[in-house]
């Protein structure tokens, strides 16, 4: 099969802008796409909105040479490739709505031969629906490649994962999984796997719900472990000397777009089915409430013994540590409802400027002001600090 040498990228976050600037320096032309205007205005400078090591030389080179344009509107191409969001609604309701919005935005370009690309994360049939909405459209879908294909990159390592990592590819034909594997085989040096659509949004879902009953379990560990009053970290690595056990750490909860979302995926469609993956979302969401109860126990101590409010500092709000992303974080959300529950907090995060919802706090002033000092995100700047709690939900002073 031969490739043309178009390629339109629909979503210009996290995943999509990466992979349209690392196309592009591959030698495709790319017409990347984003709803918001001021991401293709600073895509089209050359610039980043995002933060991401080496993304800004890959898109500044990709611009420079004419190989990316960003734009508000999809333009024919040989390879479409979506990379919009796939939230939740509410009460952990799946929302497709952005990709069945791509993918109408895409009908009047595509043509025969063409290959459609999925790569956001989607409930199990969501590559169907694509096909759906195309044929609702008119399109023949007959004469197209529609396949999914789910992204795995680590953000802050997302330019060598795009390359390195091994990919699933399932189409909704063999001869889509076939055309689309040879497509990432051109610029991937992990291995392209092949299967069907639906195993291959099962595999992706599957991935972060093994994360997610992995991290139930240590967090499961680590209540139990207050309750005995041992050390939940040393148990964890001892354990983890057995060469067939590889528990993962605890912390305030789990956050982020991915794990703390997909497994709610397989749950919404698998009802009962789903125990396991939907007590491990149970008991991860109870470790945040739980550890919200220590801080306001601890607070409410300091203050029965003397006399007076304390001062609490949150040290972190990200979602895990070293990054800036607030998304899904229990670590927010444990200081958020700190405040509203009216205690006097100090919140602190190295990694965010200006944050508009309340003040950020220096961590050496915060520890210097604070009476209970929490830390929620194991940051970099917080290991080997002198200081002591017992309110130290990731172990960064372990
Ligand atoms: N970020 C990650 O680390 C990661 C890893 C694996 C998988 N994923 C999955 O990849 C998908 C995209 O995630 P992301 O982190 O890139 O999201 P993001 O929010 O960073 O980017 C999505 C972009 O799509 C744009 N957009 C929304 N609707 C659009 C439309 N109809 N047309 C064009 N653009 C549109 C948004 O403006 C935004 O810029 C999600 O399904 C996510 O779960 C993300």
């Amino acid at each position: 099969m031969i490739y043309s040498k178009k390629i339109c990228v629909i979503g210009l976050g996290y995943i999509g802008l990466p992979t349209a600037a690392l196309l592009a320096n591959r030698g495709y032309d790319v017409h990347g796409v984003d709803v918001v205007q001021s991401t293709v205005e600073i895509i089209n400078r050359g610039e980043i909105h995002i933060v991401e090591p080496e993304l800004d030389t890959f898109v500044k080179a990709a611009v420079n040479s004419g190989k990316l344009k960003a734009d508000l509107k999809p333009a024919a191409a040989d390879v479409f490739i979506i990379a919009v969001p796939t939230p939740f609604h509410e009460g952990y309701v799946p929302n497709i709505d952005y990709v069945v919005s791509a993918t109408k935005a895409i009908v009047p370009y595509v043509k025969k031969g063409d290959i459609v690309i999925l790569e956001s994360t989607s409930p199990v049939g969501t590559t169907d629906k694509v096909e759906d909405v195309l044929k609702e459209e008119g399109i023949d879908t007959s004469k197209l490649y529609i396949a999914h294909c789910p992204e795995r990159v680590l953000p802050g390592h997302i330019m060598r994962e795009l390359v390195e990592n091994d990919r699933i590819v399932g189409g909704t034909t063999p001869e889509a999984t076939k055309a689309t594997v040879e497509f990432y085989n051109t610029f991937v040096d992990g291995e392209v796997l092949s299967t069907d659509a639906k195993t291959a949004e099962m595999a992706k879902l599957t991935e972060n719900s093994f994360r997610d009953t992995n991290i139930a379990f240590a967090n499961e560990l680590s209540i139990l472990c207050d309750k005995f009053d041992i050390d939940v970290w040393e148990l964890i690595a001892l354990a983890n000397r057995h060469p067939r056990v590889n528990i993962l750490q605890p912390g305030a909860g789990v956050g982020g777009h991915c794990i703390a979302v997909d497994p709610w995926f397989i749950v919404h469609a698998g009802g009962k089915a789903a125990k396991m993956i939907r007590t491990a979302r149970e008991v991860n969401t109870y470790k945040t409430e739980w550890a919200i109860e220590k801080i306001k126990n601890a607070a409410l101590e300091f203050e029965n013994e003397h006399g007076r409010k304390a001062k609490v500092a949150c040290m972190g709000l990200a979602f895990k540590p070293d990054i800036d992303d607030l998304r899904e974080s229990p670590a927010l959300y444990i200081t958020r409802r700190l405040i509203s529950d009216g205690l006097d907090v100090l919140a602190v995060e190295p990694n965010v400027e200006g944050f508009k919802e309340f003040a950020l706090v220096n961590y050496n002033n915060a520890l210097e002001q604070a009476d209970v000092i929490t830390f929620l995100v194991a940051h970099k700047e917080f290991k080997n600090l002198n200081t002591q709690t017992e309110l130290d939900f990731c172990g960064v002073l372990n």
